[in-house]
């Protein structure tokens, strides 16, 4: 008989374990079209309210990740690595981190997503960065790079910076954009399938995942967040790779600098091993377990000593100094960011109200107020503005005094630089003892 997807929507509605066989005709049937988007937005539903076995996500997983090209680096003659946060406010921590792992003598084929929500994306970022491209006519930092331009790109310098392709798991890119329309991206199978089919069909050895918790992040509780990285680890794990799951604060915005520009110039400042402690912190040793799981070192500790020396010699910064090179960026942003970078016409500061401690940042919130400013996005199609967001000089724990600006609002307009000062101050307490914060590294799962 032939395959009856309503009758799968109906088993798996009905709480039943789907088999591998319905599974798989589910997935294909999905990508060549001949089961519409309708029964598939079903499905979804199905699975948030009724949940997959790990068995049943091992095989979506698979399915997904073989829906389209699979990447191979067996050629090369150094181990690959990446790394894949869940999204934060301020997360810039992929921009140092891949040239320091690169500098450090593991390859890093690094595909990455669009900030959507709150949460910024590590493409806006890199593309905020203007140059000639890499055909000389303009448009700068290119993140749409042909496959092979990719794969002969990380085999000259050992990192590649792009998007996901058309044909890197179509199945995520369709369903992906049909779970964010019909309310069913907060699944854990659906969201271990969906990140996991697009880091494993890029054919790295191992895998180091940031699951962000707090109200910033998808993940409010530390439960649900190590509910996550289990089944990410586990799932990995059973696909053959090396994967470690690191849990990181997200109750407060990461770093100094939130906007896609203002992230590149913290960023490089992390890579003249300067910048501020909590996203330096994240990138040795996020960066410092990827070495250890490609094996150039024994244990994390040595990884992260590696990883910082690369951070203050300058080798971290040489490698993306290239990476901006051959992706079409004006290199001198390595140099003089502000001079390279957009800049905002409107600056204005952000005065504290009273005297006191800064007791909470809502992370939420700041994200919230640096989409509003223009910085982010709420659908897929929206534009960004590389220039605009916020630079924080103060963060949770610090003091300040009546009238002392503790951060900047960088903006297009004096309107919108006005709103963005209200949303910020409406952001934090200050009041007279400290507040209560997540420690930055909560949990690790392996
Ligand atoms: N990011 C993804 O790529 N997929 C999800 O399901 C959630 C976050």
């Amino acid at each position: 008989m032939s395959f009856r997807p309503v009758l799968t929507i109906a088993r798996k509605r009905d709480g039943y374990a789907l088999s591998e066989g319905e599974i798989r005709e589910f997935i294909a049937g999905f990508v060549d079209g001949s089961i519409p988007d309708y029964q598939m937005s079903a499905l979804a539903m199905a699975i948030v309210w009724r949940g997959m076995t790990a068995e049943e996500t091992a095989i979506l997983l698979d399915a997904m990740m073989n829906s389209g090209d699979l990447l191979d680096w067996s050629h090369l003659t150094c181990a690959t690595a990446d790394k894949h946060s869940t999204g934060g406010v301020g997360d810039k921590v992929s921009i140092p981190l891949a040239p320091a792992v690169a500098a450090c003598g593991v390859a890093v084929p690094m595909i990455s997503g669009r900030g959507l929500g709150h949460t910024g994306g590590t493409l806006d970022k890199l593309q905020s960065i203007p140059g000639p491209g890499r055909d000389g006519r303009g448009g700068g930092f290119e993140v749409d790079l042909p496959l092979p331009v990719f794969q002969a790109q990380v085999a000259a310098i050992g990192l590649g910076l792009i998007g996901q392709t058309a044909t890197i798991v179509p199945a995520d890119k369709r369903l992906y954009a049909l779970r964010d329309v019909t309310s069913t991206v907060e699944s854990i199978p659906l969201i271990v399938a969906s990140i996991l089919s697009k880091k494993l069909a890029e054919g790295v050895g191992s895998l180091v995942l940031d699951v962000k918790v707090g109200p910033g992040a998808f993940m409010k509780t530390p439960e649900q967040a190590v509910l996550l990285a289990e089944a990410m680890v586990r799932a990995g794990q059973a696909a053959g790779r090396k994967v470690t799951a690191f849990l990181t604060a997200m109750d407060r915005p990461l770093g100094t600098h939130v906007g896609n520009a203002l992230e590149i110039i913290e960023s490089i400042e992390i890579l003249r091993g300067a910048g501020p402690a909590d996203t330096r912190s994240e990138v040795v040793r996020l960066g410092g377990e990827m070495l250890r799981l490609a094996g150039v070192v024994p244990d994390l500790q040595s990884g992260e000593t590696r990883i910082a020396r690369s951070l203050d010699d300058g080798s971290a910064l040489a490698r993306f100094r290239q990476v901006v090179q051959v992706q079409g960026g004006d290199p001198r942003v390595c140099d003089d960011p502000q001079a390279i970078l957009p800049k905002a016409p409107v600056i204005v500061p952000v005065l504290a109200e009273k005297d006191g401690v800064i007791a909470q940042m809502d992370a939420l919130a700041v994200g919230l107020a640096a989409v509003r400013l223009g910085a982010g996005r709420n659908r897929t199609d929206d534009a960004v503005d590389p220039a605009v967001g916020f630079v924080l000089h103060k963060k949770p724990g610090e003091s300040v005094v009546c009238g002392e600006p503790w951060a900047h609002v960088h903006a297009r307009t004096a309107a919108s630089a006005a709103q963005a000062q209200n949303d910020l101050r409406a952001s934090v307490v200050i009041s007279q003892t400290d507040g209560q914060r997540l420690p930055l590294w909560l949990d690790v799962v392996y």
